[in-house]
């Protein structure tokens, strides 16, 4: 994408810009009202190739539903899981049935050409109407080939590198028979302690929902009827990052204010985008959960978005609403579900068992199960499912697809980029080719299951995934040898057993490569911790290691920021390298070897401790900032025990060479209403290698009709610099990329004053902003 294009996107990560328009156009939208526009809503979104109307569909669909019962509608708001087990993939007895007499539209779980096969084949070939099925599977980070988790994709700022990610899941998993993934998941989280912080993109409005339009392009491609790609899902709908405490699928209580500032935009733009469908989310919001929630659905998705696909339950959450306290049973839960507007009943069978009632005696109308039912037949119809209803099992193309060596290419490359250096005192990396002697040691250092993380669920965790150890045993003329030394699990917290061992090969080695961090399943669905130290005796290992003298590198495998302060203040080279896929062993040679040049940028705050939690990086000033008290000053917005900084900060990483910035200059010192400024900073490599860097756009805006962060991701660019080399970069912002919700609830921007800094990371605003005002 090139430079003027990509400052066009300025706007995604708001409800400011709908769609790519040009700033040509947005400009003269303004321009021609004789008021100044000081809405962010000036066009409409640009609707996706796939979502034009044809009067073809339109006419097919009318006839298919008016042939149907009302059972058979029901059957396809109804979506089941197949199972999985050593010997292959199975279909309990009871849901075979219920394909073959048209109670069940859409399975999960189900995959590969032949098994998908038989399925469809008792749909199509065994119901009256004949109508094909709609597999949906969990393809987060890869299908086969596994990619980095996409909180560590989300690390490489780089939107062409998640792009093709999704990319390769798609080819790979409509190879095998699967028509819709379970992804992106958009949710903004900003608190580590909830596991499910490692499945999105983190904690920023704008770096996700530019990752959030990357992800759904990269799954549905510019054609739905294209066998390679598939339906995406934008889940969970909605603030489900947002849980008491982090602790998974609890109440979310916030303001509708920060739901439309920091929750809900990833979302818009993932309509903006052409996502297909939506998946509701397991959490209350507003003391309604969200899958029976009006508001949400219908509301904000259809009437404010013009959200033109299909809405999936998450697994049994309109039964949900019962435990919830929301529903009486499970009839009134999946009245409440459809009339809120839920499409599609996932695994619960609440539709299926109570539906016809329901809308038999009157309190669910049958045109609201037409209009779902539609919703869902037009996906299949746009897949080409009706032409052809086998189109994706084919099982020459699976064989011709799976692992192939461009998909691994990709894999080791997205996951180079994924990785974030954190510290690397005396340049202890990279490692010299005539390293000598390497110790990999700790639990992570070659542990197959542990490469691909969580959500792996077409993964191989058993054989595939190259390990860290065999990743550098892999390079020529260096000896690497490993002792696992110390465990993960947290009960072995205070044993000791491994250490001798460890600490000897430690002493025998010229460096030593610590792979350490969490298991695998220790962050995901239902994996919320109260502590984010590293578990297990893995601590306790890691100080003994320094103490041996020997040069130490950590090398960090999780799904969350871990609290690694003591490893802050006395390792001295850390590697961030989440859990990176398939190819991850390879990807952390090159990076630790200097073949590729790190330059990854954190997507989250990492907190000092797990008392800071939840923390980000654009937070209120408060009216007690702590800078305006003395050192030490007790009434200011502070702890007493720990600083209010972060370990690292949101955009923070290194890179083996060094980088220069400019102050930022502007274009002008006011904009106007219809108008835009651009800013722009020289960046130098100062060092002596060639190296990426994620160029970062923060604003502040200083007053408003509410109170506003203390700086807010705008925009960044990632650039290549060869050493001594220069570039200037720009970012024109007009005033609707500075829109938020308003004091009475509207969305738009305000007059004011506005600082700005063109900055490594979001660090940055303690220095001095270059600062324009925005008037009317
Ligand atoms: C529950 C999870 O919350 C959701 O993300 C996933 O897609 C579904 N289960 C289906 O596996």
């Amino acid at each position: 994408m090139n430079r003027s294009v990509r400052n066009l996107m300025l706007g995604v990560g708001g409800l400011a810009l709908a769609g790519c328009a040009t700033a040509g156009s947005l400009d003269q939208a303004a321009q021609t009202s004789s008021a100044p526009d000081r809405s962010a809503v000036s066009i409409a979104p640009a609707q996706p190739a796939w979502a034009a109307r044809d009067a073809e569909m339109d006419r097919f669909l009318d006839e298919l539903i008016g042939k149907m019962t009302l059972e058979e509608k029901v059957g396809q708001l109804t979506l089941l899981t197949s199972d999985w087990e050593s010997t292959g993939p199975t279909m309990r007895e009871g849901y075979k049935q219920d394909i073959a007499a048209g109670r069940v539209g859409s399975i999960f779980n189900a995959y590969t050409a032949g098994y998908t096969r038989e399925l469809q084949k008792m749909a199509v070939e065994g119901t009256r109407l004949k109508i094909p099925l709609l597999f949906g599977y969990d393809v987060i980070h890869g299908h086969r080939t596994i990619f980095p988790i996409s909180l560590g994709e989300a690390a490489s700022w780089d939107m062409d590198a998640i792009e093709k990610s999704a990319r390769v899941s798609a080819a790979e998993a409509s190879a095998e028979g699967i028509h819709w993934t379970f992804s992106p998941m958009v949710d903004i989280a900003r608190d580590a302690r909830w596991g499910r912080i490692s499945e999105g993109a983190g904690e920023d409005v704008y770096l996700g929902s530019r990752i959030a339009r990357a992800r759904v392009h990269g799954y549905q491609g510019d054609d739905l009827s294209a066998v390679d790609t598939v339906l995406a899902t934008a889940k969970h709908f909605a603030a489900y990052g947002a849980a008491q405490a982090g602790r998974d699928y609890h109440t979310v209580d916030i303001s509708e204010r920060t739901l439309r500032d920091t929750y809900l935009p990833p979302f818009k733009a993932a309509v903006d985008e052409g996502v297909a469908t939506f998946m509701t989310s397991f959490n209350e919001y507003d003391g309604v959960p969200a899958s029976g929630s009006k508001f949400l659905l219908t509301d904000v998705l259809r009437d404010e978005w013009g959200f033109d696909g299909f809405v999936v339950t998450d697994y049994t959450s309109i039964n949900e609403m019962v435990p919830h306290g929301y529903a009486k049973d499970l009839a009134q839960a999946g009245e409440q579900a459809l009339n809120a507007g839920v499409d599609m009943d996932m695994q619960g069978a609440v539709y299926m068992e109570n539906m016809v009632k329901s809308v038999e005696e009157g309190r669910v109308s049958q045109a609201s199960v037409d209009r779902a039912v539609r919703r869902i037949l037009e996906m299949k119809y746009r897949l080409g499912l009706f032409e052809d209803p086998y189109r994706y099992a084919d099982q020459a193309r699976q064989e011709a697809t799976l692992y192939k060596p461009e998909f691994l290419k990709a894999a080791r490359d997205v996951a180079r980029k994924s990785m974030v250096l954190l510290k690397n005192e005396g340049n202890v990396l990279p490692l010299a080719a005539s390293a000598g002697k390497i110790a990999v040691i700790g639990p992570l250092g070659n542990s197959k299951p542990d490469m691909i993380g969580s959500w792996a669920a077409g993964g191989d965790r058993q054989t595939r995934p190259v390990t860290i150890l065999e990743g550098l045993q892999a390079r020529e003329g260096v000896t690497v040898e490993y002792a696992k030394g110390a465990s993960y699990e947290f009960a072995d917290q205070g044993k000791t057993d491994g250490f001798a061992e460890a600490l000897a090969l430690a002493k025998s080695s010229d460096v030593v490569v610590a792979v350490m961090g969490e298991k695998w399943d220790m962050t995901g669905e239902a994996a919320s911790r109260t502590s984010l130290d590293l578990p297990g005796n893995q601590q306790a290992l890691l100080e003994q290691l320094v103490a041996t003298g020997k040069p130490v590198v950590l090398v960090m495998m999780s799904g969350r920021p871990n609290s690694i302060t003591w490893a802050n203040e006395n390792v001295p080279a850390i590697l961030h390298a989440w859990y990176p896929g398939t190819q991850g062993g390879h990807a952390v040679a090159d990076v630790l070897f200097g073949d590729y040049n790190p330059s990854g940028k954190l997507p989250v705050t990492f907190p000092l401790n797990v008392g800071q939690a939840p923390i980000h990086y654009d937070m209120k000033n408060t009216g007690r900032p702590i800078e305006l008290g003395e050192p030490g000053a007790k009434y200011v917005s502070r702890y007493l025990n720990t600083p209010n900084d972060p370990l690292y900060r949101f955009g923070y990483g290194l890179s083996y060479t060094s980088f220069g910035y400019s102050p930022a200059t502007l274009s002008a010192a006011s904009m106007v209403a219809g108008g835009s400024i651009t800013a722009s900073a020289t960046i130098t490599n100062t060092g002596e290698r060639a190296g990426e860097e994620v160029v970062q756009l923060y604003v502040r805006d200083l007053v408003g009709s509410v109170t506003r962060p203390v700086q807010e991701l705008k925009g960044f660019e990632k650039i290549m610099l060869q050493p001594g080399e220069s570039q200037t970069v720009s970012f024109t912002l007009h005033p609707q990329d500075l829109a938020f919700t308003r004091a009475d609830m509207s969305h738009g921007w305000e007059p004011g004053e506005f600082q700005l800094w063109i900055a490594p990371s979001s660090g940055a605003s303690a220095s001095a902003p270059a600062t324009f005002s925005l008037t009317e």
